[in-house]
């Protein structure tokens, strides 16, 4: 029988050096050693500890299924013990994404994203994760769309058999808690009215028609659950590449073009996403530009093998430099929509405080009275009082 194994893609924000800038080694190697010891109690199969700026992110292979208490119960602990080494050594914000203490059973609406997917392993098994910092689960929409739906992004769609007959999208309204089946290339124009506004409809799983999962995201959106702003969401994703699947060059493509995205400074403006390897996933300029990793592994009996950091490559540099120049161009507009985002996408902001000051100076605009008009030459007399 072939091997059922799980990938478990978990994520959280425990505190970051220098502001909301980096994962410190610290708290890596603390976070290590409590996956060290799950994979001794045989919790997990393998694990991978790596971040995309503040984000820490446990990649973890096991045979126990996805929403599993166990594996939960570890990721929260590591995240708890690396939470402890940033209250320790100040670092900032630290526990950010661990909102509560009450964990009973899944990391799901206390802080931390997961990312999932169950498979039977082919003989050969590659995947991408993907994990991004400074933007929230709808950026890898436009993505997920040109790697599954799009001819002229993914060539197997065309010329490969076993992609011919297209996929299905999982689309999740996030302010509603529901969520939609669309195949392609059957309903591809409904897909693209609903994940054109990535903020609200998020893809959140593609799979094969044959049932088989090719991706998934993690769609928490964190300033839902906790009412407030905490943070962005910083999503991660798992895609299965290969035979049958996107070739992992058609997955990587669409990154050639570093989308807007949401997120970036005070989760509140719109920037590039800039693919970088890990070491340049340390948003520094205006806290970003936004930024994502790929890492590469075969997974092999449950075990993982690698990882190649994918975008450490000189054919990623044109989209890096173009995620420059738009990053220059997006800054120039300083407070100014469209770099600022909607009010009504704005996570934490003084509009409200700005519109209760200017609530009863607001008239009808036919009784807004003129400004008083002074004699000439007072306003320069004045100024010589
Ligand atoms: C956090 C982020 C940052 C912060 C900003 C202000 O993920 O995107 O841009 O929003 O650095 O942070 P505070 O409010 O903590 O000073
Ligand atoms: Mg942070
Ligand atoms: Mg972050």
């Amino acid at each position: 029988m072939a091997q059922r194994t799980t990938i478990s893609v978990i994520k959280a924000d425990i505190g970051s050096l220098a502001g909301h800038h980096t994962i410190h080694p610290d708290c890596m190697a603390a976070a290590s050693r409590i996956l060290a010891e799950g994979k001794r109690n045989g919790v997990i199969s393998d694990f991978y500890v790596t971040h995309v700026g503040d984000d820490l992110v446990l990649i973890m292979t096991h045979t126990k299924g996805v929403d599993n208490p166990e594996v939960h119960g570890l990721a929260w602990e590591a995240f708890k013990k690396a939470a402890e080494i940033a209250k320790e050594l100040g670092l900032y914000a630290a526990g950010q994404d661990l909102l509560s203490d009450a964990f009973s059973g899944n990391v799901r609406g206390l802080g931390p994203a997961a990312a999932e997917m169950e498979i039977e392993e082919r003989p050969s098994e590659p995947i991408v994760i993907f994990a991004a910092d400074k933007t929230e689960p709808g950026a890898y929409n436009l993505p997920l769309y040109k790697i599954f739906a799009d001819p002229f992004n993914t060539a197997g769609l065309v010329i490969d058999p076993r992609l011919h007959d297209g996929f299905i999208f999982e689309v999740v309204d996030v302010f509603e808690d529901k969520g939609v089946h669309l195949k392609t290339p059957e309903e591809l124009y409904d897909l693209l009215a609903l994940i054109g506004t990535p903020s609200r409809y998020v893809i959140r799983r593609v799979f094969r028609k044959d049932g088989r999962i090719g991706a998934v995201v993690s769609v928490e959106r964190l300033n839902l659950i906790a009412g407030k702003y905490v943070g962005k969401d910083d999503p991660v994703m798992i895609v299965r590449a290969q035979s049958g699947f996107p070739a992992v060059g058609e997955v990587l493509e669409p990154f050639t073009f570093p989308h807007l995205v949401a997120g970036w400074m005070r989760g509140s403006h719109n920037g590039p996403l800039m693919p970088v390897p890990v070491r340049d996933a340390r948003p520094t300029r205006f806290d970003g530009p936004p930024r994502v990793i790929a890492l590469g592994f075969q997974v092999k009996n449950a075990k993982l093998v690698g990882p190649s950091d994918l975008f450490d490559d000189p054919a990623f540099d044109k989209a890096r430099e173009v995620a420059n120049e738009v990053a220059d161009y997006m800054r120039r507009h300083g407070p100014f929509m469209p770099h600022r985002l909607d009010p009504s996408e704005m996570e934490y902001t003084t509009l409200p405080q700005v519109l209760e000051k200017l609530k009863d100076r607001f008239k009808p605009v036919k009784e807004l009275p003129e400004p008083e008009e002074r004699p000439a030459g007072a306003s320069e007399e004045e100024a010589h009082d």
